[in-house]
């Protein structure tokens, strides 16, 4: 990790011009773990250059699958595959390869994973997921931080989640492709990824039913072959860069979106004043960066307002005109960028799940610190707004989940710049 990985950014300028949004994170790493069930050569196009890539890439190389990683074009074989633990130094780096476990249990009938840390958002507990596998017939024993999961030939059963976890529906869609008989997975997440990942699974063969609707049922096959498969647009990241132009000001064309993978964060956006016009893979973000507050914020699973878009969404409550109210109600800790804004001039309460915004005139530059990368890319929009020089540090945290991210916001004319120890 660098001593020094700073992003600097000179407040007050307005954004106009058009970017091209990169495929979607949370689309790309489930899609690369369910490549381990093919039995032949996968290849996974629009794949974003992130960190979280590069650790997902080399979990696979140590699993034993050859992988080609071009960016944005990721080619793997894992006819080869031979290990079934993953290595913990990367699990430690990347908690979500928990879902690694589906597929290692379905082609191999074994997986071995230390158990995830939790990280800044909060505890990220896996019961879900281990509760799951069991019900399809994996035996799961936990040791000195490790966990060890065996099944001959998992059996399709029927699965209830408490939550619609993402990991657990994704990770039991991977398990149950390859298992005897039928599996359904009742109060499922609907998010959009869910969506991608059951069509690259049947694009390989798998029968994989209703996913994005909160019930979806797969049929186990025998086997899967090998193919192409294109990952959707990061929404989140348009997200980001849709607040963006909203706080900052200007007029920005988003290329490679879903407008309706948006839908809330659109409504919110239009009712603090911002102007969007939508077309299928097309957003047009207009603002003079006077914005009203917005009444009620409420994080939920898909299709409600996205907790990935929490952070960035309140930095633009910060400076919009009146009080707003935000409720986090997915991750138990995912406030930590409040005590930053205060820094810059917020005007924050939090009482437990909520944080009440009065908006403020203006913000000032200030040193701040990314806790995570959601985090991170809201103090560097906050930035964009402040008087004088905010300097983002740990800014390797935003590197998980957006493509260059100073680079993009200097395209579109904002002053920021990446400041590296050499
Ligand atoms: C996925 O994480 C995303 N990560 C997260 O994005 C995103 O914030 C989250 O879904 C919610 O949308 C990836 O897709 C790689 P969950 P995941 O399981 O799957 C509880 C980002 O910024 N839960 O849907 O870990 C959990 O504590 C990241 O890109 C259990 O209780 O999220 C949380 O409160 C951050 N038991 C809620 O469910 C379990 O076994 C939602 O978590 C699993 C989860």
């Amino acid at each position: 990790m660098r001593t020094l990985d700073q992003i600097a950014v000179e407040g007050g300028t307005r954004l106009q011009g058009e970017v091209r949004v990169h495929g979607a994170k949370n689309a790309a790493l489930p899609i690369l773990a369910a490549s381990l069930l093919a039995d032949g050569v996968c290849v996974i196009e629009d794949v974003p250059d992130l960190q979280d890539i590069r650790v997902m890439v080399d979990i696979l190389k140590a699993l034993g699958a050859a992988v080609e990683y071009n960016p944005p074009v990721v080619k793997v074989d894992a006819r080869r595959v031979s290990q079934t633990e993953v290595p913990e130094r990367l699990m430690r780096q990347m908690r979500s390869s928990i879902f690694l476990m589906g597929p290692l249990l379905a082609r191999h009938g074994r997986a071995r994973v230390s158990r995830p840390g939790g990280c800044t958002i909060g505890s990220r507990p896996i019961d879900l997921h281990l509760k799951g596998l069991m019900a399809l017939g994996a035996s799961v024993e936990e040791r000195h931080g490790f966990i060890d999961c065996r099944a001959d030939r998992l059996r399709g059963g029927a699965v209830y989640l408490d939550t619609p976890s993402v990991g657990a529906t994704e990770n039991l869609m991977m398990a149950a492709v390859l298992a005897e008989g039928t599996t359904v997975i009742g109060n499922a997440a609907r998010e959009p990824e869910i969506a991608d990942l059951a069509d690259f699974l049947n694009r390989i063969g798998g029968h994989v039913e209703g996913a994005g609707e909160d019930t979806v049922v797969i049929h186990g096959v025998k086997g899967l072959a090998g193919g192409r498969h294109r990952i959707i647009p990061d929404r989140i990241v348009a997200g980001t860069l849709a607040i963006a132009a909203a706080m900052a000001g200007g007029d920005v064309v988003l290329r490679h979106v879903r407008p309706r993978h948006l839908g809330a964060v659109l409504t919110k956006l239009r009712e603090a004043g911002v102007e969007i016009e939508v077309g299928r893979d097309i957003m047009r973000v207009r603002s003079d960066g006077r914005l009203r507050a917005v009444e009620q914020v409420r994080t939920a699973p898909y299709p409600g307002f996205p907790t990935d878009l929490q952070a960035p969404f309140m930095a633009l409550l910060c400076v919009a005109e009146g009080m707003s109210i935000v409720t986090e109600t997915v991750f138990e800790e995912r406030f930590k960028h409040v005590g930053e804004l205060r820094r810059m001039g917020a005007n924050i309460r939090v009482d437990l799940r909520t944080a009440f915004i009065q908006g403020v005139p203006g913000l000032t530059g200030a040193v701040v610190q990314a806790s995570d990368l959601r985090a991170g890319a809201a103090l560097v929009l906050a930035g964009l707004v402040a008087k004088g020089t905010t300097i983002v540090e740990h800014a390797y945290h935003i590197d998980r989940g957006y493509e260059r991210f100073d680079e993009v916001l200097s395209s579109l004319g904002a002053r920021v710049r990446r400041l590296r120890q050499p």
